[in-house]
């Protein structure tokens, strides 16, 4: 059993969600946050083990050194939240939503880590999660791609400049989480079935395996600098 603290940044659904879930099953302290209080709240509910939860919203980078001093002490930071903006067609993908895209990804899990970083153990680690965006040339994923890849490529410059602190990042396929609640359900179906018919396991991905992902960076003490693609293969075209 392990009695180490790790706190989720968009813990309170789908990927973060279910990293919480593996890592208190494991013996973890976990702290999960999210910005919507009565969400963060149901989701602390539905876990067992030594959980707390904290409003915070990740975009406004003035009141994160605040946020992680109330934190206090920690272990390990997962950046799981992340919404959105950004997708579309190049040719008419809204510029200003782009920007809101890299505001409330790559600034906020940039500003995360720093403002957690005078608390972090130096025996912890920090798991970005990025997308596969990033290395899958799929149109109408300029925006988001260039969002992600930007947190891929922050992952091995921080392994080098922040260590012994051991920093990666894990990049998802497309993973049935709330993420996709923009859809009815009648448009999830077949759009999951799609992008199953064109990933090599043949299926969408859950979040316990993201999960699964990220808890295997965090619990192994030799990588750092790496991103992990749990995509399926759906990266790899087909
Ligand atoms: N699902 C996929 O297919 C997929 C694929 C590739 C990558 N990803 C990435 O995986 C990460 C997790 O996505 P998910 O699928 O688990 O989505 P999700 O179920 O929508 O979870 C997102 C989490 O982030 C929180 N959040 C969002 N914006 C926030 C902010 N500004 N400050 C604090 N918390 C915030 C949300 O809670 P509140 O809304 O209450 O704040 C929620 O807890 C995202 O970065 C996403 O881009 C997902």
């Amino acid at each position: 059993m392990s009695s180490q603290h790790a706190v989720i940044i968009g813990g309170s659904s789908g990927i973060g969600l279910a990293t919480a879930r593996l890592l208190l099953d494991r013996g973890f302290k976990v702290t999960i946050t999210g910005r919507d209080r009565a969400k963060l709240d149901a989701a602390a509910a539905g876990l067992d083990g030594d959980i707390s939860a904290i409003v915070m919203d990740a975009s406004e980078v003035s009141s994160l050194r605040e946020v992680f001093t109330t934190i206090g002490p920690l272990d390990h930071l997962v950046l799981a939240l992340g919404g959105g903006h950004g997708a579309g067609p190049f040719a008419t993908v809204d510029l200003s939503d782009l920007k809101k895209g890299f505001e409330q990804k790559t600034i906020a899990h940039f500003a995360c880590a720093q403002a957690a970083l005078p608390h972090l153990s130096k025996e912890g680690s920090i798991t970005f999660v990025s997308a596969v965006s990033a290395q899958a040339a799929m149109p109408g994923t300029a925006g988001l791609g260039a969002i992600n890849a930007a947190i891929a490529a922050l992952t091995p410059i921080l392994a080098v400049e922040l260590k012994p602190i051991r920093v990666n990042c894990v990049s998802p396929g497309v993973v049935d989480t709330p993420w996709w609640d923009f859809l009815t359900e009648e448009q999830k179906a077949p759009t999951f079935a799609g992008f199953g018919a064109r990933t090599p396991v043949g299926r969408v991905g859950r979040s316990d395996e993201i999960a699964d992902a990220i808890a295997f960076l965090i619990g192994n003490g030799f990588t750092s600098g790496h991103t992990l693609i749990c995509d399926g293969g759906v990266r790899l075209g087909q």
